[in-house]
């Protein structure tokens, strides 16, 4: 009767043993009228040994879309369900907030576009989305060749000398060179040097990452923040990243106060471009404890996540050389040794999707964390005010259920001439960027940022995985990192003539092929 016995069926149906669904379902046939969740029970243990998204699969294969998870005291909702999804990211988003992701973040990001609810969020997203326009993103796509360029140096010395490069590490650095100069004109030059201030931002972002991923917040005891050694570090090297963003703040403020450009919507400063440029020059209070936040949460949104992707597009790459060959024939004919350009973000359609295959399975972030307002309805069970929420993006991006072949890297899943997949014409069943109003806001900039470090990478080398490295596994942080990095060995490639492609030309006797 009703959906409790629908769910039973349909549980039974994905093989769930029946003595388990007796079990769970004992209760509901009880209360008929106030469905209870389905409660994964005796799992916690299977939790704590590995990146915790893993057993979270496995319980969303017996328990289905929605259920309970209990670790002691706390007890946590994991969704994995497209339509419960919507429901919270889009068509009931007011009603959620960023709970313990908030608390987490709060000593890094303070109330940053990331970690903000409420008044404060929605008065700084409307700062924040303006300065990401077109003409910015266009800007952007140079710097991501610039940096990716001094990439391909280091690969190439290493190529030469025949030694192995931890491609993990790269990337990180990377994409921190590539978002200081977005965000705040800063180059950390981190492929190159090991400074204090490269240190003190992985100090930071290990911290936050801890943090995330920890059962007991010791930080939050009073003597530890005092005693303990490395609480005293990270509180160092936030001081020292807050004294330069003061510094860089100052500086961009006189250049914003001398020139004479009008500020206007595509406003974009040819020397600086940066999104900390753009939003001086429309009036943000330099002073504001609350643009340092917005700063520094920029600076760590666009920096792991970025190094994520291509870590896990490499890893994936190495498993299947035909998709390689496709790549680097695409890459080939629209580039040749050029740098990208924005008008080739369109061309660049294979490497797109390579892209957009490498998000469905590492997902990065592997789950999206909210906390419950106000009462509400998830799937048919009613929920309190107060409840800790996983949407497990993770699960929906591999579920058998919405994808065929769903562990299969198979970037043709999606037609070249179709429409680049999002969370709207994917009907919340992929969720790279999340969705609804807290979507990432900077999707197109990672987007092309990633399309032109993978073009530029395999338009001039061929990757392995180095032979006698470590297998390569998952940990949680923040994003999905590797255990143990991933080792690899850079050759260069022979290339191939450039032949540009020919129209078909009519080849009437006589005719001749220009083919400069
Ligand atoms: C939010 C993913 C790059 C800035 C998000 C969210 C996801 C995401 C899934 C939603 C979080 C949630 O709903 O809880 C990614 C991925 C990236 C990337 C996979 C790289 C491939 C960037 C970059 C920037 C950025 C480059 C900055 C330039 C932000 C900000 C938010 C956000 C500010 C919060 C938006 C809000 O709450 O209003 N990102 N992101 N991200 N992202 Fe990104």
């Amino acid at each position: 009767s009703g959906f409790p016995s629908g769910a039973k069926k349909s549980l039974s149906k994905l093989g769930v043993p029946s003595e388990i669904l007796e079990f769970l379902f004992s209760w509901v046939d009880a209360h008929e009228d106030c469905p209870k969740i389905p409660e994964a029970k005796g799992a916690i243990s299977a939790i704590r040994s590995e990146a915790f998204f893993i057993p979270l699969y496995e319980l969303f294969l017996t328990y289905g879309g929605i259920f309970r998870l209990k670790f002691g005291p706390k007890s946590f909702l994991i969704v994995s369900d497209p339509f419960i999804a919507k429901h919270i990211l889009r068509e009931n988003s007011k009603a959620y907030s960023k709970g313990i992701l908030a608390e987490i973040l709060e000593f890094v990001m303070g109330t940053g576009l990331i970690p903000a609810d409420g008044e404060v969020w929605r008065v700084r997203r409307r700062t924040i989305v303006p300065a990401l326009h077109q003409k910015y993103v266009a800007a952007m796509i140079s710097l991501f060749g610039q940096a990716t360029d001094r990439l391909c140096k280091k690969l190439d010395a290493a190529a030469s000398d025949g030694e192995d490069v931890e491609m993990e590490s790269l990337f990180s650095h990377l994409t921190l060179d590539i978002i200081g100069k977005a965000v705040f004109n800063y180059d950390f030059d981190s492929l190159s040097n090991d400074t204090g201030i490269v240190e003190a931002v992985y100090t930071v972002l290990r911290e936050a990452e801890d943090r995330s991923v920890s059962p007991i917040p010791f930080w939050e005891i009073p003597i530890w923040k005092d005693i303990s050694p490395r609480q005293k570090r990270v509180s160092a090297a936030l001081k020292l990243i807050n004294d330069i963003l003061d510094d860089l703040i100052a500086i961009c403020k006189r250049m914003v106060d001398e020139e004479e450009l009008q500020f206007h919507e595509e406003y974009v400063n040819e020397q600086d471009p940066s999104i900390l440029h753009f939003l001086l020059a429309s009036g943000d209070d330099v002073s504001s404890k609350q643009l340092r936040d917005d700063l520094m949460t920029m600076l760590i949104a666009g920096h792991e996540t970025s190094a994520a992707v291509l870590t896990w597009t490499f890893y994936l790459l190495s498993k299947e050389p035909s998709v390689v060959s496709k790549l680097q024939e695409e890459v080939d004919s629209v580039l040749g040794d050029r740098f990208p350009t924005i008008e080739d973000m369109k061309k660049l359609k294979y490497a797109t999707r390579v892209i957009n295959e490498s998000l469905r399975l590492y997902p990065q972030p592997p789950v999206l964390i909210r906390r419950s307002l106000e009462n509400d309805v998830l799937g048919g069970y009613p929920i309190k005010r107060g409840e800790d929420i996983f949407i497990s993006v993770w699960n929906l991006h591999r579920s058998p259920k919405l994808w065929d072949e769903a562990e299969k890297f198979k970037p043709e899943r999606w037609p070249l001439d179709g429409p680049n997949p999002n969370e709207t014409n994917q009907n919340f069943s992929y969720l790279p960027f999340g969705g609804g109003p807290r979507k990432c806001v900077g999707d197109m900039f990672a987007s092309y940022e990633t399309v032109v470090a993978l073009a530029m990478l395999v338009r001039r080398f061929n990757f392995q995985i180095a032979l006698g490295a470590p297998p390569v596994e998952m940990t949680t942080g923040a994003t999905i990192h590797t255990t143990e990095g991933l080792k690899m060995t850079v050759t260069r490639r022979i290339k191939p003539p450039i032949v540009p492609t020919l129209e078909m030309p009519s080849l009437k006797a006589g005719a001749s092929v220009n083919l400069s």
